[in-house]
């Protein structure tokens, strides 16, 4: 009982230090538009891989690039690299690093402090995630969307499908592994996010470096 209760200190202190050291915005460098696979090869690469080599993590540059692949913004007026419904870009991007669940900015090409604190694990239950990978959490924010509550449902979870697949055609580019993930805590993940109830959780996907 002892030796349980040391360990949980343990990890408190361990998650709190990690929270306490998060930058509060991380300026990302500009995302490279300009070379990676041939869309071919990167379409015959894609797949899906629970397999991560633990303890790498990414750099400013390999997050902007990935996060500018899922949605980021490629047009002068705003739209993006993933398309939805009458533009109502209702997907936001909540990134799950280390230090804390950070906002993808994509006007700023910011990430912005949400959570401090590796809330990775708490993704989902299987042994793979938050083992040294990034996990992108797809939250769609009804609001900007028109229309009955099924519909808008409905193009929450199309529109979430768009960034799911640019992610996996980038990591088969970049030769990262990934794998979209619908089995998440969603009540549990809505709470430490603060969500509130228009804003849901489609799906998670994990990103990381292969073994
Ligand atoms: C909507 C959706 C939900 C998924 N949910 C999970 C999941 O919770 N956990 C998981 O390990 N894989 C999940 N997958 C990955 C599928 O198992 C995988 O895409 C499928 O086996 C086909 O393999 P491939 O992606 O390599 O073609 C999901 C895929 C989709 C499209």
């Amino acid at each position: 009982m002892k030796k349980l209760l040391l360990l949980v200190a343990f990890a408190l202190v361990g998650t709190l230090s990690a929270g306490e050291n998060a930058e509060k915005t991380l300026v990302l460098p500009a995302p490279a538009k300009t070379g990676g696979l041939p869309l071919n090869e990167a379409l015959a690469n894609r797949h899906s891989s629970r397999d991560f080599a633990a303890g790498k993590e990414f750099t400013l540059q390999q997050l902007s690039d990935l996060l500018w692949a899922a949605s980021g913004i490629n047009r002068e007026d705003g739209r993006m690299t993933a398309p939805t419904a009458s533009n109502s870009q209702e997907i936001d991007l909540y990134v799950a690093l280390p230090a804390g669940v950070y906002f993808y900015n994509r006007a700023g090409n910011t990430l912005d402090l949400l959570v401090a604190g590796d809330v990775r694990k708490a993704t989902g239950g299987q042994p793979f995630v938050g083992q040294g990978t990034v996990e992108i959490i797809l939250v769609a924010d009804l609001d900007k969307l028109k229309g009955a509550d099924a519909q808008r449902r409905d193009m929450a979870y199309i529109d979430s499908g768009y960034v799911s697949q640019n992610l996996y055609l980038f990591a088969a580019s970049a030769n990262l592994n990934s794998v979209v993930r619908a089995w998440v805590p969603r009540e549990a993940l809505a709470q430490t996010l603060g969500l509130n109830a228009n804003q849901i959780i489609t799906v998670v996907q994990t990103v990381g470096f292969p073994k």
